[in-house]
């Protein structure tokens, strides 16, 4: 595990997207899983900038999103698929047909689930996974709860989530409580992730990611697990981090 230790936001969103550009570059048709929420913006932002000064060329790249609500379309502003349009897609040359999120629509849960796994399946797995997290340890829609999900499944949002995401909708009431997420097996058969972490909400959440006990609890514990993992984390979200607590060796500071 590697953790690059920046200032701020900012420098974490610049961080980040060099290393996400630096696996365009390398291999142009890659596949890249994708999060959404406050995190990543700044992210995709300089993606975007980069791309219209012509560093950056998304033509061949495919994607695949973390999530997306139950019962929101894609034209719904608080979907994960508007997100993903005003954020990334609409400043970038990515062929529509190449991106992918859970169809929020479906009326099938087990079809959909199985539908979205297939998809990933048949990209040949993800490259690169960018990863967000949450307050509770959720990566994805990946719950705290008693057993690691493996596949897409449906996820019963927990009340803490709901509050925190309340602050993207106009009438809290109006937060879904049900997601379609990937699994953690998904998540974890990435070849490289790279996980973002910003402000003081998070360190709590963070310390209990890399030196927390490996607990469906504490989803993000699982990340201890993977061999290629890249952490961007901001002062703030460190601030409980001591590096004396890492007594294998395992983390390499940057
Ligand atoms: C969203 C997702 C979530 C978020 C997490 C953190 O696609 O997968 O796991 O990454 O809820 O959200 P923010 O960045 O808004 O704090």
């Amino acid at each position: 595990m590697r953790i690059y230790a920046v200032k701020n936001y900012e420098e974490m969103s610049r961080k980040a997207a060099n290393i996400v550009s630096a696996q365009v570059i390398l291999k142009p048709d890659c596949v890249l899983g994708l999060a959404t929420g406050s995190t990543p913006e700044g992210l995709y932002k300089q993606l975007k900038d980069w791309y219209q000064k012509g560093d950056l060329d998304f033509a061949q790249v495919k994607s695949v999103n973390l999530d997306e609500y139950r019962g929101l379309s894609p034209e719904n502003e608080q979907s994960y698929h508007y997100y993903m349009k005003k954020h990334l897609f609409s400043g970038i040359n990515i062929k529509a047909e190449n991106t992918h999120l859970p169809n929020g629509m479906a009326e099938d849960e087990a079809a959909e689930c199985m539908r979205y796994d297939n998809v990933v399946k048949r990209m040949g797995g993800v490259d690169l996974q960018i990863l967000g997290l949450g307050g509770n340890g959720h990566i994805g829609f990946n719950e705290p709860c008693e057993n690691f999900a493996k596949g897409t499944h449906c996820v019963h949002l927990t009340e803490s989530t709901i509050a925190a995401n309340a602050r993207f909708f106009d009438d809290p009431e109006k937060v879904p409580e049900y997601a379609f997420s990937v699994g953690i097996r998904t998540i974890m058969m990435a070849k490289k992730i790279l996980l973002v972490v910003s402000g003081k909400g998070k360190a709590d959440a963070l310390h209990k990611t890399l030196f927390g006990p490996i607990n469906p609890r504490v989803p993000s514990s699982i990340l201890q697990l993977h061999p290629d993992v890249i952490i961007v984390a901001d002062e703030e979200a460190l601030s409980q981090i001591d590096r004396s607590d890492d007594k294998s060796g395992d983390i390499y500071f940057c």
